[in-house]
């Protein structure tokens, strides 16, 4: 059950609930979750996005742990790998200065499950019935999963080229920055290897490179405007001369769930030399790897992590037993 299924509805001042929230355009219906596209919004001045109410939020989430908020260096260029930055140390300490003093500190923040927060909450859900409208879709039946993230980043910092399982909605609230998207069903940008090895858990296994920038949805960001990523659309991004605030909303959708478990399947087929079918392509070999792959998964994942990986991280665990049990008789023999 997704956090918004269980929502209540929500006493908050008029404030906090603009009357509407997207500028409608065809675009949601056309390319929802199959093309990038830009949009615009009107959360850019909603007090819920401003740095000192931004401040007592992360103070709200750490205290569920650490791994509720990542922080790390600003400055990476855009071919590193998502884990080659940094991780700023004594977080907890220093996180609210980090955000206070966004401007100058160098850093990149992302609060997670913002969510958890009753007032982020109810904006939130008030955003998912918009989409819903207009896209025309019934996300919520729809999805596995759904969690609201809030970036916030120093002057100049640099997202680096990466996928994501996740349909994303991302609208800029402070700040500008470019955004570079790049259709993830192209494969000259995305290949069916780098999207294999991604859903085996290498999450930076899309690779960079100047040939696909010239292939780039590149689109100017500022406050009111908003970009859809598409599930493993390749994205990064470029922050300009101020400091940036984002908000994310972050769907997973049960069709991508069982596209992934295909990609799992045919990494495997690979690795034995065979070439397998992309997905997409056979209703019938599709169904044979999303079954296989369902045998060993968990029948009542608790986690997004857990929907996607249970399968394969079961496999490796018969896979090292029967690789453990020839070394045994070989050394028998
Ligand atoms: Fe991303």
């Amino acid at each position: 059950m997704s956090f918004l299924q269980a929502n209540s509805p929500s006493p908050l001042p008029p404030a906090m609930h603009p009357d509407r929230i997207f500028e409608p355009s065809p675009d949601f219906r056309d390319k929802f979750n199959r093309l990038p596209f830009m949009y615009s919004h009107y959360l850019a001045d909603h007090p819920l996005m401003q740095l000192p109410r931004l401040v007592e939020l992360a103070n709200t989430l750490i205290q569920y742990g650490p791994g509720s908020i990542r922080c790390q260096a600003s400055k990476m260029p855009k071919h590193l790998k998502w884990t080659d930055a940094t991780l700023k140390e004594d977080l907890q300490e220093k996180l609210p200065e980090f955000i206070a003093n966004i401007e100058h500190s160098e850093s990149w923040l992302l609060l997670y499950s913002v969510q958890r927060d009753p007032e982020y909450r109810a904006l939130v859900d008030q955003i998912i019935d918009e989409l819903e409208q207009l896209t025309g879709q019934p996300l919520r039946q729809e999805m596995s999963w759904i969690d609201a993230y809030i970036f916030i980043a120093s002057p100049r910092a640099v997202t680096s080229y990466h996928i994501d399982h996740e349909s994303t909605f991302l609208m800029q609230m402070h700040g500008d920055r470019t955004s570079n998207l790049f259709d993830g069903n192209d494969r000259s940008i995305l290949t069916d290897e780098e999207l294999e090895n991604f859903y085996i858990g290498d999450l930076t296994a899309a690779t960079y490179s100047d040939a696909k920038q010239a292939k780039a949805y590149v689109y100017p960001m500022t406050a009111g405007k908003g970009v859809h990523h598409p599930v493993c659309a390749p994205h990064w991004y470029q922050n300009g001369e101020q400091y940036s605030i984002a908000l994310g909303i972050h769907f997973d959708f049960k069709s991508d769930d069982r596209r992934a478990r295909v990609h799992q399947a045919n990494y495997y087929l690979r690795k034995l030399g065979l070439k397998p079918t992309p997905p997409g392509q056979s209703a019938f070999k599709d169904s044979l790897k999303i079954k296989f792959i369902g045998l060993f998964s968990d029948r009542h994942p608790q986690t997004k992590g857990d929907v996607l990986y249970s399968g394969i991280r079961r496999l490796r665990g018969i896979a090292a037993k029967i690789a453990q049990t020839r070394k045994i008789f070989a050394k028998k023999a």
